[in-house]
């Protein structure tokens, strides 16, 4: 009998151990200098297609062969998010013992819909989640579900905010209707654009969303909140919910969650929170005002993958409303009923049926680095952004272009005497460009009111204060070159 019989097919356990060692000695050396490769992946458009044959294997092949073609192939086609000079759009980090839960997560390949599928997939699911919300300081009352994506964890939650108006949508739709007015969403025009993705999925549709104006430091303006309800209400509209953000993406602002809970409580909306990036902020006992008024929200979202050291995909989605939302989406049939009474079947929180383990490599994050451990590391990052905000604020022909909250700087090179925009947006993109050439570092971009900004985004745990300098000096080298004298 061949191998393949003896093993139902799969590997041989004996090569399994001695390639997964491999493996393991492989991401033990990238995790300790993920910098020996270039951050930003050098390869042009089709370079990697073009190296894979147009057809797959039809005798099997040598996983020796495969793991050579992984580093010979693959990874000049990588964007190292591992790399300390990572700092472009949020930075995050597999942390090892994320990548631990991450491993033995695929090994048990254990589908969590139901309670009985796994009951521990659900249980750890529920009591890691219930630590996170102790660590972030949310009330009790606070249940919730870990889906892939903070995009995910929002529509699922305006899904709920749909349902909560009780106009018998899920059964009958919006469409052709003439009992049910034209609902509308509100958010800010910092609001990420996941929000709007929602409103076009749930059938809402992009005229759906009105975008509230933020002030000058890129906050929802509460007061303009509260008229555009007030007019949409007399023109007709249905309004039905508000997404406020702790963490805005391009400058990680945060909306004034407090008062807009109130104008939400007056006026009977559902409150959505997305505090994808910044919500784990509430673990740092001296940044927790930062979710000052989140405890009154009907939904919250806040993704491990972004600030928490879990590999992505992990968001975790909150709600005080289970019952709303399981009466979004629950829909049992007939091969899905089971028994048990008083448990959860996950499969009843969302969109999807089937959902892998991602608790488990949360729970190991959580425990390998303890909540003030965890703290540390956001607290640290904040430092080193706030020394890098002080240091832009002393460069002359620098300008800083917001508050920096949380751990992402905004900023451009704006020399004196020119003060068109389109030629500070040329000279700047130029910047970036070539300072994301070097490979040393990536930095991304974002516009704020009509203007041109370099963001740098601190948020991986191997950066430190040498990769800032890094990022800095070839900032400022290439600002002197390329500045028109
Ligand atoms: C504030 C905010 N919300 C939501 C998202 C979407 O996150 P995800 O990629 O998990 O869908 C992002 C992404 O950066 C974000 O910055």
């Amino acid at each position: 009998m061949d191998t393949h019989h003896q093993h139902a097919g799969d590997m041989d356990p004996e090569e399994f151990r001695r390639l997964g060692k491999q493996v393991v000695d492989w991401i033990a050396d990238y995790l300790n200098d993920a910098s020996k490769y270039p951050v930003l992946s050098r390869v042009k458009p089709g370079d990697i297609r073009a190296q894979l044959p147009a057809v797959p294997p039809t005798q099997a092949e040598p996983m020796q062969n495969v793991l050579t073609d992984f580093e010979r192939v693959v990874l000049p086609g990588i964007t190292h998010w591992n790399h300390p000079g990572f700092f472009a759009y949020f930075a995050i980090t597999g942390s090892a013992p994320g990548i631990l839960g991450e491993m033995l997560a695929s090994a048990l390949n254990v589908n969590g819909m139901l309670w009985r599928t796994s009951p521990a997939v659900t249980e750890l699911e529920e009591v890691v989640l219930d630590w996170l919300r102790q660590m972030l300081g949310l009330p009790g009352s606070f249940k919730g579900v870990i889906t892939d994506t903070a995009s995910v964890s929002s529509l699922v939650a305006l899904a709920a905010a749909r349902e909560s108006i009780q106009r018998t949508i899920r059964e009958e739709g919006l469409a052709g209707r003439t009992d049910l007015p034209r609902l509308r969403m509100y958010c800010s025009d910092q609001t990420h654009s996941s929000i709007e993705k929602a409103a076009i999925v749930l059938g809402i549709g992009q005229q759906g969303v009105r975008k509230i104006p933020s002030d000058h430091a890129f906050r929802m303006r509460a007061d303009l909140l509260e008229s555009a309800i007030r007019e949409d209400r007399k023109n007709g509209w249905l309004p039905f919910c508000v997404t406020a953000t702790v963490g805005t993406t391009s400058t990680t602002s945060i909306d004034p969650v407090r008062a807009i809970a109130e104008i939400c409580r007056r006026e009977a909306l559902w409150l959505h929170v997305d505090g994808a990036y910044g919500g784990v902020a509430g673990i740092v006992p001296e940044l927790r005002s930062a979710l000052d008024g989140c405890e009154l929200a009907d939904s919250f979202v806040v993704n491990p993958h972004k600030w928490l050291f879990t590999p992505i995909d992990c968001s975790c989605l909150y709600t005080r409303h289970v019952d709303v939302l399981t009466q979004a989406f629950s829909l049992v049939p007939e091969y899905l009923r089971t028994a048990e009474q008083g448990v959860t079947n996950y499969m009843d929180w969302g969109v999807q049926l089937g959902r892998r383990f991602r608790s488990l490599k949360l729970w190991f994050v959580i425990r390998s680095f303890g909540v003030e451990g965890l703290a540390e590391r956001i607290r640290n990052h904040c430092r080193l952004a706030a020394d890098l905000a002080a240091r832009v604020d002393r460069e002359p022909g620098f300008e800083r272009l917001a508050p920096v909250p949380f751990s992402v700087v905004c900023f451009r090179c704006h020399p004196a005497g020119i003060d068109d925009e389109a030629a500070l947006e040329t000279l700047n993109t130029r910047i970036l460009n070539a300072v994301n050439e070097s490979g040393d570092v990536f930095l991304s971009h974002t516009k704020l009111n009509g203007r041109y900004a370099i963001r740098i985004a601190i948020g991986n745990l191997r950066s430190r204060q040498e990769h800032i300098d890094r990022a800095w000096d070839l900032i400022r080298h290439h600002a002197r070159a390329l500045e028109p004298h």
